[in-house]
């Protein structure tokens, strides 16, 4: 080693100084650290997002992937172009039909998953110190590609009903009031993650008409959208506004995330550049997956299929919400009708990070609610999700988190005296956890 790299570095890392300065915003999410324990076979998971893909038949799979060799193997196995297949982006026109969207296929962009289409769309707009405004709390894979850009993500009230309108009026302001450049509003309107909440259709026009005269453009992240429990939520943004929207979907929830196929639609010029910006960062996406997912969508029922879904995830929305009102009454939750997630509030006092080594000693785990704030807020939050664990794992799991808070508030009690629940709350015995289940 020459005397120059001796004096680089740390041991640990010899080319640290080297690392370019946007480098320093990466960080394992949150939800990423927790994988590891949280994947362990004892634990209940009610922490990451991962869909329930065993409600998908494999033979359906199966099936379109055999066509797709037999028909059309060296396409598949070649290069493509990197706005993506067109057989796909018809299909996708047809899926985004499906809630009221019409474009042109091409206005279509395929992506390596919709979180490549956050990235491409950041690259294109965010500099060093703009401003990204976002739901309060966001969705951290989003944060995390901001914050990798070096931009700063200024989060937005919501309430029941999603974005509040007056707040986003007040961020603009204060934020153009201390010179910031706002680049753009990211918002997950539709069975909001983490936040479970959706947009209402009263809002929709309203959050328009803030961005359109405040001359702010909306990226609008829906890959939710048709897993509704009851009624459709109301149409997408991009429904109302196609010159000011970028609209990303994504086939990870309605058919499966290993494919990592997602989309942009964009106005003419921004579609362009996310073209260009694609190509540089993988010349094209996956053929392969691209032709096997059109496949399915050409032959198989994919409507009914988004039904069975549907179903699947209700039946565990209703069972993370019966148990949560069982056992854990004094907290507080949303109630999706969509999606994947519950944003849970904990008690004064309660800090959902610090308890979670706790959690995961009773075999229950989950996100703290400080992944969803750029700012490292949220600790008297965290999200669960539903998604993926059976409705018998997830009665267990709240059984257990009940005995998580249950402890954490007789410690609150026994070390202050003012525990929130000191007067009305019976004396919780801490019992071991239920029996494992698979
Ligand atoms: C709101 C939101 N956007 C984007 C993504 C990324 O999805 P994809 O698998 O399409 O990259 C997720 C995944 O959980 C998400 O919840």
């Amino acid at each position: 080693m020459s005397g120059q790299q001796q004096t680089r570095g740390n041991n640990l890392d010899p080319w640290f100084p080297s690392y370019a300065e946007r480098t320093s915003g990466l960080s394992a999410s949150e939800v990423r650290a927790l994988f590891a324990v949280a994947s362990r076979p004892e634990v209940v998971s009610l922490a990451g997002g991962m869909p329930n893909v065993s409600a998908l038949p494999e033979n359906l799979i199966r099936s379109a992937f055999d066509r797709v060799m037999t028909t059309n193997g060296p396409t598949a196995l070649q290069y493509g172009s990197g706005q993506g297949v067109p057989a796909l982006r018809e299909n996708i026109l047809r899926v985004m039909g499906e809630e009221g969207i019409s474009a042109s296929v091409d206005d279509v962009v395929t992506t390596t998953g919709s979180q490549q289409a956050i990235d491409l769309v950041a690259k294109l707009f965010l500099d060093p110190g703009d401003v990204v405004l976002a739901e309060a709390p966001s969705y951290v894979g989003a944060i995390g590609v901001f914050r990798s850009y070096q931009a700063r993500t200024v989060h937005v009230g919501t309430d029941d009903e999603g974005l509040v309108p007056e707040a986003l009026r007040a961020a603009i302001a204060a934020e153009r009031a201390a010179g910031s450049a706002i680049k753009f509003l990211y918002t997950v309107p539709t069975f909001h993650n983490p936040a479970g909440v959706t947009l209402s259709a009263a809002r929709r026009p309203e959050i328009l008409d803030i961005c359109q005269s405040a001359g702010i453009l909306i990226v609008e992240d829906n890959p939710y959208g048709l897993l509704y429990f009851g009624a459709p939520p109301p149409p997408p943004l991009r429904t109302l506004d196609a010159a000011g929207v970028v609209y990303l979907g994504s086939f990870s929830k309605t058919l499966a995330p290993g494919f990592r196929v997602g989309w942009a639609v964009a106005p003419h010029a921004i579609r362009e550049k996310l073209v260009l910006a694609a190509e540089s960062a993988i010349l094209s996406p996956s053929s392969f997956a691209q032709l096997i997912v059109s496949e399915y969508l050409d032959t198989a029922d994919w409507r009914s299929q988004i039904g069975t879904f549907r179903n699947s995830y209700r039946e565990r929305r209703d069972a993370m919400i019966g148990a949560l009102a069982e056992h854990l009454p004094e907290l507080s939750w949303t109630v999706p009708d969509g999606g994947f997630y519950v944003w849970v509030g904990l008690p004064p006092g309660l800090d959902s990070k610090q308890m979670l080594p706790r959690a995961v000693t009773e075999l229950v785990a989950y996100t703290p609610g400080t992944a969803f704030f750029a700012d490292g807020t949220g600790r008297n939050f965290m999200r669960l999700s539903f998604c993926h664990p059976t409705p018998e794992s997830i009665r267990v799991g709240i059984r257990r988190l009940a005995t998580v808070v249950g402890g954490e508030l007789d410690l609150l009690d026994t070390f202050s005296g003012t525990g929130p629940l000191a007067s009305r709350r019976p004396r919780r015995r801490v019992d071991s956890p239920p029996p494992d289940l698979d």
